[in-house]
């Protein structure tokens, strides 16, 4: 028996047609409803006509509108394989669907040549025309045509798709992801004359002044049915444009056979073979003479066009110029026409800078999944538009494609929105990442799959870096394939983590940048102050966002924005990949790794980023939209009101923002107005007046902020007018807020256990030093510690009570499930309308990395409306702290962040009071005695870390909260470093006082 093709890794196809990527104005969706049949292997016979299911395509037959209604379910592993053969054998239990569906073509379309267009499936496809098998395609994400003129009938026609899920490429397709089955993008018909445009490779370019625009255009003419092509013309034209308009005519050339040539013709030949010139310096007419004793293959042409006076293209200003194409019949009709928007810029590495029409820009970037929580990884265009313009509201200006091509609607879109593309070949053989790549069985596959996305993408604006892919070392078949990406595409840079990993000196040819993933923030502050940083550093993953996390992304952001030749990165990753399954109860939670049974898997790792599977934002966007906002302000004199702003785009002014400003008084809004901008030039600083005596102090006490807000002047493709891009806060001198008195009748607040009994109260104040595990603190194995110490239980083992001149003192003594004792002293005064306390918590030298250092309480649920005067209005961290110091409103269920695993969530740091309300407008007020970190939720720590899933947290029925003297980062350690050893809690001796008020 032959070797089945879906384990053969030399064959990448079969009759597939060559790489294009342009419209066709006949052109047909077969999407929509085909007839499906699940196979349990590719060998197993097609069933009887009448077992035939239906299933959309484009469509997943693993996930179905949030369903399995198939014998086969999603898996999600990381890193292993979830089968265990070893490449290029896959099992033989091998999932396979059969897509069928009858068609008939209009009649315009009869002596046409058709094509069948598959956009992407997963893993190969063997298509089949009225019973009789086209070809075979390997390569999940780039569209696979195939020519199916001969195999068409008059009338109706049957075509059938077989997708087999694993093959030899399943071994380079192993992203930390989900596997599916089954189509994942468009099928279409398209038709064209005998004679076609069967390539076309469009670069724009941008000369060196800025000005000039170019486009480059090789294309190949090719027929069918040895039509001939002879003096066919494709004429390229910029619309708009008068000068920008070329044509080029396929020649065909006959020569002389050698025993034929005529002397002058041997003599041509001679010249340049003999070593005449061998320093290169034939005169151009021995060159041409020379030539033109060659045959030529009629076809490929090739165009230029020079554009003066063009609006070059930029992430920030994403002008695009519609080119047209038309091919000419030798009677000078056009029989074909097309169209491609480009935009004119340029990308050169400069030392150790990435520049963008002459620029060291900033890559303020994500990595992004195709994904669905419906379909997988099924999306319609619409869905991609709205990732998109979610991206751009939150000053994202950069996406890496991991670690695939997307469709080509998403680079379409990412032209026309403007962001800095990393188009990423989809190779991943991270099980076998050391020894696939030298494995030569596939070095087919390694070229193909970065030659066919280059030949896809080439014309678009936005991709500024060619990736060679994703975690599979670096080897001799990536060699092949950079010098593919090397000669065919100069005008841009490569760019491939698996070059530097370990070595940031190493493999210059495998990549123009150094991009690691997760590195120290050390390393990259080192490697950019070295001698030896000769190539920009742009992370291409950093940031881990699963769960709560994204801890130091502002000492991150320091390091980049002050040091040359650190130029950015890209957020792991958009999305928290839960997928929608319904279970028995009828309840619906987000999957993740096991949730279909799998045995294999690697749990919630799936869920890390920044956008919720609803694509509902994290807090941690927050903290990104502001170091990421396009101006800083800073205070130059506060008394005359003199502010700078400093533009931090590099190609356009601030002519489309406007900016206002607010000053508060504790959290309330005294005064506001526009404020004049001067003009200020990209990369410019300019200053600026508030209006005099706008500063000035008023008799009000409490903190006084000035608030800045730049917003849209005007409505954009991705946000309305009055969006804001950018704020700023900068503190005011203050009054401080009045002290509560003591009260002149002390009242007892403390029983004779030592509890403290609180208005409201419903569970006493209790030391804490836990949190509900997240994920960094669970996989960086932070919380294994706390587990060690037993921190999650500490009981009260003793307490006395002495009192005092009104003062109340309580001594406890702590005791965690591990037995180490803890020393604890409250002192609680009565103040008027209510009371105070202090504590005082030591903690012993062996607990060296708790969570927290916190007093919790639990109040009557009722008490459900918070009002707080702090870091808002997301939830905050110690190590994530970015967040507008202002007066929130929010209800209590609300404080509480989805997270898909739960875990600690809904704090705010640098809380300078807060008021807890019931519906009579009753309630509480807590005055603390500095900015500190306070949670308020529904939910109790110890819920949280015991459900698997958030919609299995119940909420306590209580209010829950707690009050940090200090609490621990959160760092990025579920993939990368922990957090900064200033954002951990030492040993020693914690104080902290709170006051409550009722009212
Ligand atoms: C990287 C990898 C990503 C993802 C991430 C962790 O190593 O490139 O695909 O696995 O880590 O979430
Ligand atoms: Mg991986």
């Amino acid at each position: 028996m032959p070797t089945p093709i879906w384990m053969s890794p030399e064959t990448t196809s079969v009759n597939r047609l060559p790489m294009l990527n342009i419209g066709h104005l006949m052109s047909i969706s077969l999407d929509g409803r085909w007839d499906f049949q699940l196979l349990s292997n590719p060998n197993q016979e097609i069933g009887r006509r009448d077992h035939w299911d239906s299933i959309d395509v484009p469509g997943l037959w693993t996930m179905v509108n949030g369903q399995q209604p198939f014998d086969d379910k999603p898996i999600y592993t990381n890193v292993q394989m979830p089968f265990a053969q070893l490449p290029p054998t896959v099992p033989q239990e091998n999932p396979t669907g059969v897509y069928q569906r009858e068609f008939s073509l209009p009649t315009s379309w009869k002596n046409k040549r058709v094509v069948l267009s598959i956009g992407g499936f997963e893993s190969v496809a063997i298509l089949s025309i009225n019973g009789q098998e086209v070809g075979v395609a390997k390569d999940s994400r780039l569209a696979s045509e195939f020519d199916i003129t001969d195999f068409l009938n008059n009338g109706s026609n049957r075509v059938e798709i077989k997708v087999i899920k694993w093959s030899d490429s399943t071994f380079i397709e192993d992203q930390d992801q989900w596997w599916h089955g089954g189509i994942t993008r468009s099928v279409k018909l398209f038709a064209t004359e005998h004679v076609f445009i069967e390539r076309l490779y469009a670069t724009p370019g941008l000369e060196a002044n800025n000005k000039v625009g170019t486009l480059n255009v090789r294309a190949q003419i090719n027929s069918i049915n040895e039509a001939d092509i002879a003096n066919y013309k494709l004429r390229v034209r910029v619309l708009g444009i008068k000068s920008a308009d070329v044509t080029a005519t396929v020649i065909n050339r006959k020569a002389p056979q050698w025993t034929e040539k005529s002397a002058a013709e041997k003599q041509a030949g001679d010249d340049y073979f003999l070593g005449t010139f061998w320093d290169g310096n034939i005169p151009k007419p021995n060159y041409e003479a020379w030539l033109a004793t060659e045959p030529v293959i009629p076809g490929p042409l090739e165009l230029s066009i020079r554009i003066p006076g063009v609006s070059p293209w930029s992430a920030e200003s994403p002008t695009l110029y519609d080119v047209e194409y038309e091919l000419i019949d030798p009677s000078g009709q056009v029989i074909e026409v097309t169209s491609q928007k480009v935009g004119f810029r340029s990308v050169e590495i400069d030392g150790n800078e990435l520049l963008v029409n002459g620029q060291p820009v900033i890559i303020y970037g994500i990595n992004r999944h195709d994904f669905n929580r419906q379909t997988g990884r099924v999306l319609s265009r619409d869905h991609m538009r709205q990732d998109l313009l979610e991206l751009k509201r939150w000053n994202f200006n950069a996406v890496r494609t991991s670690h695939y091509p997307n469709d080509p609607a998403f680079l379409d879109l990412c032209d026309e929105l403007g962001f800095y593309v990393v188009g990423e070949a989809i190779i991943e053989s991270h099980a076998f990442q050391n020894t696939l790549c030298n494995d030569q069985k596939y070095l087919n596959a390694w070229v193909d799959r970065v030659a066919r996305m280059i030949q896809r993408d080439i014309h678009h604006a936005s991709v500024i870096l060619w990736s060679l892919g994703n975690e599979s070392g670096a080897g001799l078949n990536h060699r092949a394939a950079a010098a593919y990406a090397r000669y065919f595409d100069p005008s841009r840079p490569l760019h491939y983590e698996g070059a530097i990993r370990g070595n940031w000196t190493a493999n210059y040819d495998l990549t123009d940048v150094v991009c690691p993933m997760y590195p120290d923030i050390s390393a990259i502050i080192s490697y950019a102050k070295s001698k030896k940083a000769d190539r920009p550093l742009i992370m291409c993953e950093y940031t881990h966002a699963m769960g709560n996390s994204n801890g130091t992304l502002a000492e991150y952001w320091e390091a980049i924005h002050t040091l040359p030749g650190l130029q950015g990165g890209f957020i792991w990753e958009m999305w928290d990949h839960g997928l929608d399954q319904t279970l028995e109860d009828g309840t619906v939670r987000s999957a993740y790794g096991g949730d279909y049974g799998e045995t294999k898997h690697d749990g919630n790792f799936v869920c890390d980023g920044m956008f919720f599977p609803d694509r509902t934002p994290k807090p941690a966007l927050q903290e990104f939209k502001y170091i990421a906002s396009p101006i800083t302000i800073t205070a130059k004199n506060l008394k005359t009101g003199k502010f700078e702003i400093f533009n931090k785009n590099f190609f356009v002014d601030l002519r489309d923002v406007k900016l206002r400003y607010e000053v508060t008084v504790n959290g309330k809004v005294t005064s506001t107005a526009d404020v004049k901008l001067p003009a200020v030039k990209p990369r410019k600083k300019a200053l600026f007046s508030l209006p005099a005596n706008a500063l000035k102090a008023d008799s009000n006490a409490g903190e006084r902020f000035v608030n800045f807000s730049l917003v849209l002047a005007t409505s954009t493709p991705w946000a309305h007018l009055g969006h804001e891009v950018a704020w700023q806060q900068i503190a005011l001198p203050s009054k401080p807020l009045p002290k509560a008195k003591l009260a002149k009748k002390a009242q007892e607040y403390v029983n004779a256990e030592g509890a403290i009994i609180l208005p409201f109260g419903e569970v006493a104040p209790r030391l804490t030093l836990w949190r509900a595990p997240t994920d960094n603190d669970a996989i960086g194995h932070i919380a294994s510690k706390w587990e060690t110490w037993g921190l999650r239980n500490i009981r009260r083992d003793s307490s006395t009570v002495s009192r005092k001149g009104g003062i109340t003192k309580i001594t406890h003594s702590w005791k965690t499930s591990a037995g180490i004792t803890i020393k604890h002293i409250q002192t609680v005064e009565s103040v008027e309308s209510g009371l105070r306390v202090t504590d005082e918590v030591t903690l012993p030298k062996q607990l060296d990395d708790v969570a927290r250092v916190g007093i919790n309480f639990e109040l009557h649920g009722d008490l459900n409306q918070l009002t707080y005067f702090g870091t808002g209005p997301s939830e905050t961290m110690p190590d994530r702290a970015i967040g507008k110091v202002h007066r929130w409103n929010s209800t209590v269920a609300q404080q509480y962040v989805p997270y898909v695993k739960p875990q600690e969530n809904g704090g705010h740091v640098g809380v300078r009071w807060f008021t807890l309300t019931n519906q009579t407008n009753r309630g509480l007020y807590f005055q603390l005695d500095k900015p500190r970190m306070v949670t308020i939720t529904p939910m109790r720590s110890t819920d949280l870390a015991d459900a698997t899933h958030n919609v299995f947290v119940q909420p306590s029925g209580n209010t829950v909260v707690t009050i940090d003297a200090i609490h621990r980062g959160v760092g990025t350690a579920s993939c990368g470093p922990d957090t900064l050893a200033k954002y951990r809690i030492k040993p020693g001796t914690y104080k902290w006082s709170w006051t409550v008020l009722t009212f």
